[in-house]
């Protein structure tokens, strides 16, 4: 038995609320990396094609002996491929380069409302015939703002299971956290420790000193208390313990207040904005 809880989507399929993410993690040490956190005990890996390591995923959880059904993955649809036959193409890739016939989650990654007309609507009509045909066990978006939520809520028939976004005590995203608690849609945060930026802040390291436990280990165990699903990327193999071991201790809701009140509000932002991201690979 895992220690990691499930969490329910709104389509009835559970999520393992800790992940291991592969952004940045170079092609090349991507299998090692994953055949290293499988062995921790992670059993959920977020990928994307952007990161350009899909198929050393795939290569790692089949080295790994492990029931395929025992992994949950994810992987993204890149921005150069919203418009419905690109996608098609581009989900297609993504299986094969993984080497599976489904994944268990797949997202549009970004929204792009200022590229494709501002149409992310049939993109995700697209993602729908992929859950439909059972290739995509769940399906989500990502960076997805309470616009772009409102308007696939009133053009389509479905809501995405996850919205997987920026979120840790620098920048907190309580409004798009909050439309998701309200309308069914899980919170996936992403550089859940705003890649390391907010382990020195006093007030983290002086909620791990008071619990015996690291800054990493106290940020990611504040997600986890507030309901979120996180996966820490690290190619440290002793990191990759620590960020896995946040189930033998709890902050209290002092902490836990105290860590949300760090949020800085748009300057805390590690990543681009959502509403005017526009980068498509060529
Ligand atoms: N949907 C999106 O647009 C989007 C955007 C960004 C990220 N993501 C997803 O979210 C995942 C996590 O985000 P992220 O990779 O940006 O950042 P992150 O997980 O917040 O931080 C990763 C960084 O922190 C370091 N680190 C990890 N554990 C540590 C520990 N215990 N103590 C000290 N340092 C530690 C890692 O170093 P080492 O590797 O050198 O150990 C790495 O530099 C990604 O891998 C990706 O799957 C999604």
């Amino acid at each position: 038995m895992s220690a990691v809880p499930g969490i329910t989507l709104n389509d009835g399929k559970t999520i393992p609320q800790l992940g291991f993410g592969v952004y940045q993690i170079k092609p090349g040490e991507t299998a090692e990396a994953v055949s290293s956190a499988l062995e921790v005990g992670y059993r959920h890996i977020d990928t994307a094609e952007m990161y350009g390591n899909e198929k050393e995923v795939g290569e790692a959880i089949r080295a790994s002996g492990l029931d395929r059904g025992d992994i949950f993955v994810t992987s993204k649809l890149n921005n150069s491929f919203h418009e419905p036959g690109d996608a098609r193409e581009a989900f297609d890739t993504t299986l094969s380069d993984l080497g599976f016939d489904y994944v268990d989650l797949f997202l549009i990654h970004w929204p792009l409302p200022t590229k494709y007309n501002g149409d992310y609507v049939s993109t995700w009509k697209t993602l729908e015939e992929f859950q439909s045909d059972g290739r995509a066990r769940s399906i989500g978006v990502s960076n997805f703002q309470i616009e772009h939520l409102e308007r696939l809520a009133a053009e389509t028939g479905t809501v995405p299971a996850v919205n997987q976004i920026e979120v840790h005590p620098y920048f907190t995203n309580g409004a798009v956290r909050g439309y998701g608690q309200e309308h069914g849609i899980a919170t996936e945060a992403w550089s859940p420790i705003a890649q390391g930026k907010v382990l020195d802040d006093p007030a983290i390291t002086q909620i791990a000193e008071k619990v015996g436990k690291s800054p990493a280990q106290v940020v990611l165990r504040w997600h986890i208390q507030r309901g979120d699903i996180v996966f820490p990327k690290s190619v440290t193999p002793s990191r990759m313990k620590e960020n896995f071991e946040l189930f033998d201790f709890e902050l209290e809701p002092t902490d836990i207040d105290e860590i949300t009140a760090l949020d800085r509000g748009e300057d805390g932002r590690t990543g681009p904005n959502p509403d005017t991201f526009a980068y498509v690979p060529s």
